[in-house]
């Protein structure tokens, strides 16, 4: 296992400007060879899908290599990939359309650790149909999501469950697996939120049990397009509102509109990119995404280990996170300053972070942070160095 990440760093562009990028969370940048699938995509000439003409030909072969790429990422099937803008937009698509059956005595369960856009959606939907929303608990002192409370929430009135694989504030990473086992065993579908746990792990949606799993590209080098994917034959059992013309089949029919052609190809880029962090090994494009996740995770572990033990050995520093398996992602506050400012001490030294709740909400409450805030957020992706880390460390230093 090898992990270069001075070679990894050149292949980004934007990483040249000084500023060390501890925002991936929110987005990552784009190496060229993304940057250059969409130039080339628009240079070669697109059309709209389904004509007779070549460049129409193009965006169906970029459609159809995008899908094939996002399987290979996730190891799902071709098949079942849903293209879209986001993971926001599609999982609102989704719970519309699941929701459909949803009625009185129906229930559903989310949990207190997932971003917004995995609760949100549902809790609507309910709502809506007039079915009981359950919630799963984070524990507050550990920010762990218990998968054992499932077997008390879970019963055989639940239609589904949705739960983060990865919390983009704490980095918690559930037992998703034990989770969607006692899901099925209830006859209930799980809906994944891959978001986070995507740039940080090796994905394999069957081991983990998700039937359907988000994930949004500019996560992890990709521009800014999300995806859904699910078992086909599951697809095929849903009936979302589509406009009379558009595509029946599955998955078109679970996409809107015309799609951002262009943004496509570098989906696919990025995926072949992630699949070359580690230039050692070889085989499918699958077999290199799994090994290259595979180093990237212990890369980032250690670089992580780095930057939480010098963020602990500050006083001044509170630290929310202490998850047994968790992404690399960092949450705290300054003693002294609200996270805002201390983002814009960080921003003034070139260290880019976020500050607020990011959107998980419900956790921001657990942890008596959503009136205050929130906290600061610094995460790492492959790209970051032990120079970003020590950057950070010295300018949080100066706020104490
Ligand atoms: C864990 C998680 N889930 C969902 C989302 C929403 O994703 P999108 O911006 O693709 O709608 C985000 C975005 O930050 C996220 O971090």
């Amino acid at each position: 296992m090898t992990f270069d990440v001075k070679r990894v760093r050149a292949a980004y562009p934007a990483l040249s400007d000084g500023y060390s990028y501890l925002d991936g969370a929110a987005g990552t940048q784009a190496p060229a060879t993304v940057i250059e699938a969409i130039a080339g995509a628009y240079r070669a000439g697109i059309g709209n899908v389904g004509g007779v003409f070549p460049a129409s030909g193009r965006s169906g072969s970029i459609v159809a290599e995008c899908r094939q790429a996002l399987a290979d990422l996730t190891g799902a099937s071709p098949d079942g990939v849903i293209l879209g803008p986001n993971m926001t937009t599609l999982t609102y698509r989704l719970a519309e359309t699941l929701s459909r059956s949803w009625g009185p005595g129906d229930e559903v369960v989310v949990s207190r650790l997932d971003h917004d856009a995995n609760i949100r959606p549902w809790v609507q939907a309910a709502a809506r149909h007039g079915a009981t929303v359950r919630w799963a608990e984070a524990d507050v002192a550990t920010t762990e999501l218990p998968a054992a409370q499932y077997g008390e929430l879970i019963c055989e009135r639940t239609r589904l469950v949705a739960v983060t694989a990865a919390s983009n504030v704490v980095g918690t990473r559930p037992d998703v697996a034990a989770i969607a086992t006692a899901a099925h065993a209830a006859g209930a579908a799980v809906y994944v939120d891959g978001v986070h746990a995507t740039p940080h792990v090796p994905v394999d949606v069957r081991a983990l049990g998700a039937d359907f799993y988000g994930t949004s590209a500019y996560k992890w080098s990709g521009p800014h397009i999300g995806t859904v994917v699910a078992d086909p034959a599951l697809l095929e059992t849903l009936q979302p509102d589509r406009l009379a013309p558009a595509p029946a089949g599955v998955p078109g029919r679970f996409e809107r509109g015309t799609a951002a052609f262009a943004d496509l190809a570098g989906v696919a880029a990025a995926v072949e990119h992630l699949a070359s962090l580690d230039p050692a090994v070889s085989g499918s494009r699958r077999e290199r995404v799994l090994a290259s996740m595979a180093a990237v995770e212990e890369y980032e572990t250690r670089l992580f280990a780095r930057m939480l033990d010098g963020l602990a050995a500050m006083e001044h520093v509170t630290l929310y996170g202490r998850a047994a398996r968790r992404a690399p992602t960092a949450f705290f506050t300054v003693a002294g300053h609200t996270p805002g400012q201390a983002a814009g001490h960080l921003a003034a030294r070139q260290v880019n972070v976020w500050n607020g709740d990011n959107y998980a909400w419900e956790l921001a409450g657990v942890l008596g942070l959503r009136d205050s805030g929130g906290a600061v957020r610094a995460g790492l992706v492959h790209y970051n160095d032990e120079a970003d880390v020590d950057r950070l460390l010295a300018a949080v230093a100066e706020l104490g």
